[in-house]
């Protein structure tokens, strides 16, 4: 099918018209927990590697779930190399074809390599909205999956037609440790009702750091949370997946 998308995202200083194919999903009441490694030091290089490898032991314990990782750029293909259960996505990729680009993060060779996919329009990584369409629309061309970041209910309304997950997430709370599920639950609410208004499974982020932010998240109707600083800078990594992964499936 084919929508004619006339839209401005928060990040945009433009309006622009847009044509995009896109498909309709199946409902699926699965359950996500999606780990953003970020450039924390304790997550990159052989940190990365060893974050990695906890995570994905506690994952193999909880196969109704389904865990995402997404390293920096330069850990994400050897992070892919030692895990099993976990899939392993990408913080950011450009929408090139081969040929003569310089420094760009190229979607088909992540394919190759068995990255399952790509966070999109991450606050720390913005992109114009018809880069977002584009980025999209490469990702599933090689099977790859888009987590596409929204800050707020316009944007939320708008991913939810082309991409496969929505994560809404507050700016404001990101890093603060104050989970955005429970000090702005009714906001959560309108993002997620905005997300399942169309196709893609709405996923809720910023802040969450316990289980029972997770909990929030999901009665608030979230399919599953994007998470970075509780679990990269948990002193014990395996307890905390372990209490959000359970928190998931309650
Ligand atoms: O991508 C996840 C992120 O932006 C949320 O960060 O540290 O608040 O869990 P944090």
């Amino acid at each position: 099918m084919i929508l004619l998308l006339y839209y401005r995202m928060n990040y945009m200083s433009s309006t622009e018209v847009i044509k995009i194919h896109f498909r309709i999903r199946p409902p699926t009441d699965d359950r996500f927990l999606v780990i953003n490694f970020k450039t924390y030091l304790n997550a990159t290089g052989s940190r990365a590697i060893d974050l990695a490898r906890r995570i994905d032991k506690v994952a193999k314990e909880y196969p109704t779930v389904r865990v995402m990782i997404a390293p920096s750029v330069v850990d994400v293909l050897k992070v892919a190399e030692v895990v099993e259960a976990v899939d392993v996505i990408a913080q950011h990729v450009d929408p090139i074809d081969p040929g003569a680009h310089t420094g760009r993060i190229p979607i088909w060779v992540l394919s190759e390599y068995g990255i399952a996919g790509a966070l999109v329009n991450h606050s720390e990584r913005p992109v114009s909205f018809n880069e977002l369409v584009n980025i999209v629309s490469t990702l599933r061309r090689y099977g790859m999956k888009s987590i596409v970041c929204t800050p707020n209910v316009d944007a939320s309304r708008m991913a939810t037609q082309i991409a496969d997950f929505v994560a809404f997430e507050d700016p404001e709370l990101i890093g603060s440790g104050i989970s955005v599920s429970k000090a702005k639950p009714e906001l959560v609410r309108r993002n997620v009702e905005a997300i399942r208004a169309g196709q893609a499974i709405p996923l809720v982020g910023a802040g969450i750091s316990t289980a029972e932010d997770v909990r929030a998240s999901i009665a608030l109707g979230a399919q599953g949370v994007l998470v970075a600083s509780a679990i990269v800078k948990a002193k014990n990594v395996e307890n905390k997946v372990r209490e959000f992964i359970s928190a998931l499936i309650e």
